[in-house]
């Protein structure tokens, strides 16, 4: 059951097919609830972080009438392609190839001039990156997107996060080792008040951030649908169902970057 509507997002039913092409909890869903937040209009310049296939950067494209950069370094896990490759395709089967460039390129060295994008979106790739590299690396992420996003701009930011309470005695897993498994979750993941001080630090102003009210409807969706948790349901999607909610949760924050005292 899910707390909130998707008018947009809801005519595209296939959840199988959704995530077979994404790679996080909630899917088209989430990305919808972050195009709302975030206030996205035609023709304004996107910058997308960590687009994986880019089948939401696609949605955001066709459904919110963006021109969307998108940025992805690494190589499919299942073909090897390049995930830029996968979002040429996907470009290509929604109908955006004018409006949509993907570059095989990650956070922190974008090697964009400053001031660059008027919204920037990333969804489900920063807390891997901490997790993978640490705390000064994410900091170094924010740090970047902050240095390329106009004065005035938007940056939205999702995140896996974790309630502000103590990990389950029964789920102590998630503290057991690293990587992109729950194994690493507890580097991986903050809380929502960890993340807005991160975007503060940064020098972000904060406009809004809480944990989505669908939080736990995206996990369990995708615990459901994720080809590799229904590979091996035994695995992650056991451990996401015996969570149940108590500790996982989705967070997003949403900030700008504040102009000069003296511009208009
Ligand atoms: C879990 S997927 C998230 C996909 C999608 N944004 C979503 O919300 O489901 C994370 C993606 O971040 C990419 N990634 C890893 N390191 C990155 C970096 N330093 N900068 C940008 N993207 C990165 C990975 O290759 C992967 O495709």
């Amino acid at each position: 059951m899910t707390a909130i509507a998707y008018p947009k997002s809801s005519h595209y039913t296939d959840l199988a097919a959704i995530y077979a092409e994404c790679s996080g909890p909630g899917g088209l869903r989430l990305t919808e609830f972050m195009a709302e937040k975030m206030n996205l209009r035609p023709g304004v310049r996107l910058l997308d972080i960590g687009i994986e296939h880019g089948y939401q950067t696609c949605f955001l494209a066709k459904e919110y009438g963006v021109q969307v950069i998108g940025l992805d370094p690494d190589d499919d896990r299942a073909d090897g392609l390049p995930h830029i490759e996968h979002f040429s395709r996907n470009a290509s089967v929604w109908g955006v190839e004018n409006q949509v460039i993907g570059l095989k390129l990650g956070v922190p060295e974008t090697h964009f001039a400053a001031n660059t994008f008027d919204f920037v979106h990333s969804t489900t790739t920063l807390e891997m990156v901490r997790g993978f590299f640490g705390a000064d690396f994410y900091r170094k992420c924010l740090d970047e997107i902050y240095r390329i996003l106009r004065p005035g701009g938007i940056f939205g930011l999702g995140e896996p996060m974790h309630l502000d309470v103590p990990i389950p005695a029964d789920l102590s897993i998630y503290a057991s080792g690293e990587g992109a498994g729950p194994e690493g979750w507890a580097k991986a993941f903050a809380t929502i008040a960890e993340t807005e001080s991160a975007c503060r630090t940064a020098g972000f102003e904060i406009l809004e951030a809480a944990y989505a009210p669908d939080a736990w409807a995206w996990w369990d969706e995708f615990s459901r649908h994720d080809p590799y948790c229904k590979a091996t349901p035994e695995g992650e999607a056991k451990i996401i169902q015996q969570d149940g909610g108590r500790w996982l949760s989705f967070g997003y924050v949403i900030t700008r970057k504040p102009k000069p005292a003296n511009s208009y």
